[in-house]
């Protein structure tokens, strides 16, 4: 061989050897993992930071109670980097148990109100739903409609739709409502609901569309299922009627995410939450989902903006976690089932 082709052969080698160990480190660092419980409207923000900052996000998708197993039982030698799932008690007890750490980020607090983020910074709010009381439009007038509480009224006995007490968004409405007036009334109000013998059917989709079959006329549900249907159909008979707006406001809840205690990669996890609480990543959640934006920086769907300004409960979601224990007890005393 020419000493010269040797050379090149040889330099060839050497630079090989050079890239890989230049660049193994930064491919493993350029991943995070997610465990996600949240299952809609949410790729394009991953692949919009994946744009931005080279980092992919690999996701492994499962129900709150599986991810929260599969961290348990994979402790330190987990591969997940985030935890997103839906609703504040579910983030509450992921911080309870340990599954996420605290974040420092100045950005996260600039761009989520407090009200949305764990006072103890383990995870923090991305998107917000309304839980608010929904009504056949050719059945009830909204002037017949006022308050949670009085979804208790005889008026409404076999005309309410519930989804049953022991999903958590129900769980974590209960719990709000103890945390800002405390069990005794809390419970008379559940009695009330529980008197009227409501329908109990699973899933607020299927809530929404008893109400608009005419199986019953009132219920309660996440104002983004009913903006879904409504996309789908304008002529949906169903209508938000925004719950408390004289005395506590509308029950508002989240879907967010933390940072996992046991994340190799934390400032690139951070990294991620702070991109997912930015303007441009808000507005693709608001858009695909049709949640709130947690960010006020970002616009709602125009389906969702013809619901209208509402005052919602400015308690710190976090409520939901706190008081979860008691509502899953209260609802069992008062008969909701
Ligand atoms: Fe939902």
């Amino acid at each position: 061989m020419h000493p010269r082709v040797k050379l090149l052969g040889f330099l060839g080698v050497v630079a090989l050897l050079a890239l890989a160990a230049v660049s193994w480190p930064a491919a493993a660092a350029s991943q995070i993992v997610l465990y996600s419980a949240r299952h809609y409207g949410q790729e394009a923000a991953f692949e919009a930071f994946t744009r931005k900052t080279g980092i992919a996000v690999k996701v492994f998708t499962g129900n709150t109670a599986e991810l929260f197993e599969r961290l348990k039982a994979e402790g330190d030698r987990t591969p997940a980097d985030v935890l997103l799932t839906v609703d504040a008690g579910n983030l509450w007890n992921a911080a309870r148990a340990g599954l996420i750490s605290p974040i420092d980020s100045p950005t996260l607090e600039a761009n989520i109100p407090a009200q949305l983020r764990d006072p103890g910074r383990r995870w923090v709010g991305l998107t917000v739903r309304a839980r608010t009381i929904v009504y056949n439009i050719d059945k009830v007038k909204p002037a017949e409609l006022s308050t949670y509480e009085a979804l208790g009224d005889p008026r409404w006995k076999g005309r309410l739709c519930l989804r049953p007490s022991g999903y958590i968004y129900n769980q974590s409405l209960i719990a709000t409502m103890i945390k800002r007036h405390g069990e005794a009334r809390t419970e008379a109000i559940v009695r009330g609901w529980a008197a009227n013998e409501p329908t109990l059917i699973q899933g607020d989709t299927n809530v929404l569309k008893a109400i608009a079959a005419g199986q019953c006329d009132v219920g309660i549900a996440n104002h983004y299922y009913l903006a879904r249907l409504l996309a789908k159909d304008p002529g949906f008979p169903v209508a938000p009627f925004w719950a408390n707006q004289q005395t506590t406001g509308t029950h508002v809840n989240v879907s967010g995410a933390g940072v996992t205690a046991h994340s190799k990669n934390r400032a690139n996890a951070v990294k991620f939450l702070e991109f997912l609480s930015s303007p441009e990543a808000q507005q693709m959640f608001a858009d695909l989902s049709m949640e709130y934006p947690a960010n006020p920086q970002a616009t709602v769907h125009p389906i969702v903006a013809k619901f209208g300004k509402f005052k919602a409960d400015d308690i710190n979601v976090a409520a939901a976690g706190e008081f979860q224990a008691a509502a899953t007890r209260l609802a069992d005393r008062a008969g909701y089932k």
